[in-house]
């Protein structure tokens, strides 16, 4: 039988500049939802990539002495060096000026003309630049705009309309008989009372104001405007509509599309709009996520806030950049980011909780069994049928959790089981054991914890590679095709594992004044 498959998307990103960490939080999500899956035995396909068109790249390249091309070329470059360097598994990268999105936009753009979804009129509204989006005097917030604060412009121009109104009813049957469509909840109603309900707008589909975009077949002196041209990326990068689709016809509809929450409305309204225009199926969900916030408000240059990933990443790890970012970031809501804040959970979670369990028990493996896995032989200490049945509920809670893309309380489960291992050894004082001698226990205690130590690094795999590795590797543990079959029984060491003799600790304890001065020079100078 063929596998299931696993289709998930992020946004592609504007090349308008450097990605800081909240750029890198989407990719590092979807990223890790992937490798789970992948790990469940799904066939997996995971798409990011860049919106490459626009009046801001156009000017941006302008500002640059360059060709917008040659500009967006640059900034394909350093994106893919950014994911390569956070050792993302994506499995393809679009690009919108790529002639296998160019060519099939275009023959959407026309199918909708044909069909009678786009028609011609002018527009004039209240534009924002840097976000290419056009507000109604209501949505502005002070007269700015609502999502960067920005000054807005009034302008007006010839444009092509796509009627949104021809599909709300539809839309809203779909909501209706699709309730996990949207997720969190509270965006779903978000949607559908501000937005969807009260009437939709027809969407302007293209502009005559600047040429830094795909040109409409029929009209080229319209180039097709931002969404229908970035939201098909989702079906021309699987070769919809081209010669060779077998791609979109394995993987499509998408199981999961993660969005910020600033273009929620772009993908749980126009997305399923255009999709429903185009006679195919709608993608099963679009989850929205939160923002990375900083102590006083959203990143921003200006405010000398912004911290970016390799900063971080080259000073402390990968893994503890992702796991600061997984972990910090409630499910749907806003979390944030400080240096405190990150070197807190560095020494607390990362150094203190997990380093020294795995330190401890190596250790004790050693020092008691020449490092030799002693046997499973039952539950002869008190705690171990406790242990043990609260590690296999973890288990199951973090994967429940994580299937729902609840990131940060399914590492959260992880920790408890960290916790819970930890204080066993305090209920059990190994080296009481081994003092009375009474080396059937101590061996039940080692050989527990060793087992804890497998779950853990299992569990971690999809969110921390390598430390995954590391720890498997360390309790002797070969890690290539670990998953996660056998968590829910015991015993599952084989006899005569051998840990490592001495291991490497897996964090460096950080002198928290010291980095945290650090961390703030380093948003100073960005
Ligand atoms: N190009 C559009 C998306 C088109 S998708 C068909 C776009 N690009 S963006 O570069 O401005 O933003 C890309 C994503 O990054 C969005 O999902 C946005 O929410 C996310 N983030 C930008 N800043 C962020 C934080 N500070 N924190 C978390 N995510 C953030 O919009």
């Amino acid at each position: 039988m063929d596998k299931k498959t696993f289709y998930i998307t992020t946004p592609i990103y504007y090349p308008s500049g450097k990605f800081h960490i909240g750029t890198a939080f989407t990719t590092v999500a979807a990223d890790t939802m992937a490798r789970y899956k992948k790990m469940k035995g799904f066939d997996t396909r995971f798409l990011t990539g860049l919106d490459e068109h626009g009046q801001k790249i156009e000017e941006l390249a302008k500002k640059n002495n360059k060709e917008p091309q040659e500009y967006v070329d640059e900034m394909a470059k350093m994106a893919k060096d950014l994911w390569k360097m956070m050792e993302i598994e994506n499995d393809d990268f679009i690009r919108t000026t790529e002639e296998r999105h160019t060519k099939i936009a275009q023959n959407i753009f026309d199918k909708f003309m044909e069909q009678g979804d786009i028609y011609k009129g002018k527009y004039k509204g209240l534009y924002c630049m840097p976000c290419e989006t056009y507000y109604t005097e209501s949505q502005l917030v002070d007269g700015k705009c609502p999502d960067c604060g920005r000054e807005v412009k009034l302008m007006e121009e010839e444009a092509y309309f796509f009627n949104m109104k021809k599909y709300e009813q539809k839309l809203i049957k779909f909501y209706e008989d699709n309730p996990e469509f949207l997720q969190p909840e509270f965006r779903k109603q978000e949607m559908l009372n501000n937005f969807i309900k009260p009437g939709l707008e027809d969407l302007c589909v293209s502009r005559t104001s600047f040429k830094w975009g795909i040109p409409v077949k029929k009209d080229p002196k319209h180039v097709i405007y931002v969404w229908v041209d970035a939201l098909t990326n989702y079906i021309t990068a699987l070769g919809y509509g081209s010669s060779d689709d077998t791609l979109f016809k394995k993987y499509w509809p998408a199981d999961v599309q993660i969005v910020g929450k600033d273009i929620v409305r772009f993908h749980a309204i126009y997305w399923p709009i255009f999709l429903m225009a185009l006679k195919l199926p709608l993608p099963k969900k679009i989850y929205a996520h939160g923002f990375i916030m900083m102590k006083d408000g959203k990143m921003s240059k200006s405010k000398g806030n912004v911290i970016y990933p390799e900063t971080l990443i080259s000073r402390y790890g990968l893994d503890a950049v992702k796991y600061f970012l997984l972990r910090e970031l409630p499910y749907g809501q806003d979390g944030v980011f400080s240096p405190e804040g990150f070197v807190e959970r560095f020494n607390s979670d990362l150094c203190n909780d997990l380093g020294n369990l795995l330190n401890r028990t190596i250790a004790m493996c050693n020092k008691y069994f020449d490092g030799i896995v002693p046997a499973y032989n039952g539950k002869l200490n008190e705690p171990d049928s406790d242990l043990e049945d609260y590690a296999i509920k973890q288990i199951e809670k973090m994967q429940e959790n994580i299937e729902e893309l609840k990131l940060d309380t399914s590492l959260e489960e992880i920790w408890k089981l960290i916790s819970r291992t930890n204080k066993y050894i305090d209920e059990t004082t190994p080296w009481t054991l081994a003092k009375e001698e009474n080396k059937e226990k101590l061996a039940s205690v080692i050989y527990h914890l060793i087992e804890n130590l497998r779950r853990i690094g299992i569990a971690l795999r999809p969110f921390m590679k390598n430390t995954s590795s590391k720890i498997l590797k360390q309790i002797g543990i070969m890690d290539e095709n670990v998953n996660f079959d056998n968590m829910d029984k015991y015993p599952n060491i084989k006899e005569g594992t051998k840990v490592i003799e001495k291991g490497e600790p897996l964090f460096m304890r950080l002198d928290a004044e010291k980095e945290i001065e650090y961390i703030k020079e380093q948003m100073k100078n960005n």
